[in-house]
């Protein structure tokens, strides 16, 4: 698989996603979210990768959304088709079946801050500026943000960042529950790695169900999402990690996941 927008690694059963290209603060591109499907396809289809971390090339940003430069003079069918693209890259992101960590590594701007919402985790770097600056460019954001973030920090907030389209830095997002953790920029890697390396230690089936169960807390009732996590529970149980699982708590011992 070769790519030109993006580097695709894998190493210890973690695959890597780094946008590459600084000098455009890796903004999104079309090719780049092509690019994006078809390692995140990789991702989800490969049994040895059991997480998948996404940072940006360089110190200064993780992205800085979508290409104005690209995007400024599409036809409006095609600007639909590039606004259907970025949401299938985020919507795949939030459904892949393995956890994926945003390691955002300074600006995460508009698309690019939507990009990281719909990741499980978000480590920022102390550098890091967050923020949907779209309402200054006469837009709004068009990748979700107006759906994920209110649901991750709440109405109030959200309409903050959007309506007023100012930047934050990481301690304030980590105060409002934007990111899980911020780091210096020389110990961002390592602690994405950190995190990714504790999450494949977990039954990667277990880690399945209870990532798509979280997920569909955003999409139904109250008594909806109940029934599906116990129809999940059921499900999960009858898998050969949960009985290996149970079995090696009662028996003092570490288990050892199958996947299945
Ligand atoms: N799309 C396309 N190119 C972008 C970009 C984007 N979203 N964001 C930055 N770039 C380009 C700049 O045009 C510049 O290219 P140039 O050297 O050919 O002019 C290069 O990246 C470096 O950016 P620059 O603005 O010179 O860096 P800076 O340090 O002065 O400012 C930002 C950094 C992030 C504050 C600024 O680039 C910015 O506001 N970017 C747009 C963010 C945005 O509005 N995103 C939502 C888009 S819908």
């Amino acid at each position: 698989m070769s790519f030109k927008n993006i580097i695709y690694e894998k190493k210890d059963n973690i695959a890597i996603i780094t946008i590459n290209r600084p000098h455009v603060l890796n903004a999104l591109n079309r090719d780049t979210l092509l690019e994006m499907l078809s390692a995140l396809t990789d991702v989800e289809k490969d049994p040895n990768i059991r997480a998948l971390v996404i940072t940006g090339a360089g110190d200064k940003a993780f992205c800085a959304g979508a290409d104005v430069k690209e995007f400024k003079d599409k036809p409006l069918v095609e600007l639909l088709e590039f606004m259907e693209l970025g949401h299938k890259v985020c919507t795949m992101i939030e459904n892949l079946s393995k956890p994926v960590i945003a390691a955002v590594n300074g600006y995460a701007l508009g698309g690019g801050l939507e990009l990281a919402i719909a990741c499980d985790f978000i480590i920022a770097s102390t550098n890091a500026k967050l923020g949907q600056p779209e309402i200054n460019l006469g837009i709004m954001p068009g990748w979700g943000a107006t759906q994920r973030l209110v649901r991750l920090i709440g109405l109030r907030k959200a309409k903050e960042l959007i309506l007023l389209g100012e930047m934050i830095s990481a301690e304030e997002a980590l105060q409002i529950g934007l990111v899980n953790k911020v780091v210096p920029l020389e110990r961002l890697k390592d602690e994405a790695f950190k995190l990714a390396k504790k999450l494949i230690e977990k039954s990667p089936i277990a880690l399945k169900f209870a990532k798509h169960a979280i997920n569909a807390a955003l999409k139904t009732t109250l008594p909806e999402g109940l029934d599906y996590e116990r129809m999940s529970f059921i499900a999960l149980y009858s898998s050969e990690d949960a009985q290996e699982g149970i079995k090696a708590f009662l028996e003092k011992r570490k288990p050892v996941w199958k996947g299945r």
